[in-house]
């Protein structure tokens, strides 16, 4: 394990290459990040409550005295902000304030804050300059690196998006601490996903580790922010648009997507569906002949440790399948899904037959 206070981590993508600073304070060197990159002289700093309140004076005021202007816009917390009709207020605020392909946007705030940031970022103008500042554990691990953006429909999660990449992505770990205990869970969820799916010692880190990191310990959060956004970098840049390889990424997502749709009681967040979802997507994988038994119990056990739900009580099951059969990652009428080959190995599986897809749910269901 890695102990130092600081890391980085290079995404090796030609001209659209960048680094991922983490450590805690990472924020306070923006400034000099911007200077750096030659970032344009007008910038919007897109961010939600509390972020909005506890965070963005601080960076604003910094982005100031680089001489820049900057706007503060802010949006709706959380995935109410994935809208089509937000990102139209956000190109209507921008083209008032006399935003131009110069001009750059900062997205400070949690994965959805950052998605919906990202996708004004790669569609205002034809694509102009972003910058993540992740301020959940989930964003610094997974949704802040990669240049995924996107937007939600009412049917579907993520249907509506672009491939952007960021200039540079700032990874602090002090804003975790006003973070409710529940998203440090959640964000947890998506680390164990990148262990299961590329690195079995960071699946056991997590699960040897599962208290200090819930208790926030900067030595073991560092290590899996880390860990995870070279697995990710690795995968993105072998696949950068997911024309296969990236899609392993999506390992828990069918069902978990499924599940975070569909569910109203209780609501689950990304992590938590997508822990359920890794689970039955084990099971399914098992079912199927491409999945070691021991990989369920595993996970199943190092997301207890996490504080995380293993079983759930299904609202509506045909509802869960039939948004399965809808998801993005179906095509030609095909179910794809990413499945274990062993614990710290993945792979996609292109023709998944619904009946097992069913049968999975039973891994999860109370
Ligand atoms: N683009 C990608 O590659 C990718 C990958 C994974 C997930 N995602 C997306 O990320 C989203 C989930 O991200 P999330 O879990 O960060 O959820 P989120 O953005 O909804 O944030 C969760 C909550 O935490 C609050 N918050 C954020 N930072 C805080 C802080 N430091 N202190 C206190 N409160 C804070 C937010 O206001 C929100 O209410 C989903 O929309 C998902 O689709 C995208
Ligand atoms: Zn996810």
């Amino acid at each position: 394990m890695s102990d130092y206070r600081r890391a980085k981590v290079h995404l090796s993508l030609g001209p659209r290459s960048y680094d991922v600073l983490i450590g805690p304070g990472v924020l306070g060197e923006l400034g000099g990040v911007a200077e750096r990159l030659e970032l344009g002289r007008t910038v919007a700093i897109v961010t939600a409550a509390p972020v909005s309140r506890l965070y963005a004076p601080a960076v604003q005021s910094q982005l100031l005295r680089t001489g820049r202007a900057v706007h503060v816009m802010e949006v709706p917390s959380g995935e109410r902000c994935k809208t089509l009709r937000r990102a139209g207020l956000l190109y209507k605020e921008l083209l008032r304030a006399g935003f131009d392909r110069n001009s750059w946007i900062l997205g400070l705030g949690g994965g959805a804050t950052g998605d919906l940031a990202g996708f004004v970022a790669a569609t205002y103008m034809r694509g102009i300059d972003y910058v993540q500042a992740p301020t959940t554990l989930l964003a610094q691990v997974d949704a802040s690196v990669g240049g995924k953006t996107a937007v939600n429909l009412p049917a579907a999660k993520n249907v509506v998006g672009a491939f952007h990449q960021a200039r540079a992505v700032l990874t602090d770990l002090d804003p975790l601490a006003s973070l409710s205990a529940r998203d440090v869970r959640s964000g947890l969820a998506e680390v164990v996903k990148h262990g299961a799916i590329a690195d079995r010692a960071l699946f056991e880190f997590v699960a040897d580790h599962a208290a200090e990191l819930r208790a926030r310990e900067v030595g073991p959060l560092i290590h899996v922010i880390r860990r995870s956004c070279e697995i990710k970098a690795a995968v993105v840049e072998a696949d950068e648009r997911e024309h296969g390889l990236r899609a392993v990424l999506n390992f828990g997502h069918t069902i978990g997507h499924a599940l975070e749709a569909t569910q109203r009681s209780p609501r689950l967040r990304h992590g938590e569906a997508v822990g359920l979802g890794m689970i039955a997507e084990a099971r399914l994988g098992r079912l199927l002949g491409r999945t070691p038994a021991e990989c369920e119990g595993a996970l199943r056990s190092v997301l207890t440790a996490c504080g995380l739900r293993t079983v759930v009580k299904i609202d509506d099951r045909e509802h869960v399948l039939e948004t399965c059969r809808h998801d993005k990652k179906a095509a030609d009428g095909r179910q794809k899904v990413a499945l274990l080959s062993e614990l710290g190995q993945a792979e996609l599986c292109r023709d998944v037959p619904m009946r097992a897809l069913s049968a999975s749910l039973e891994a999860i269901e109370v």
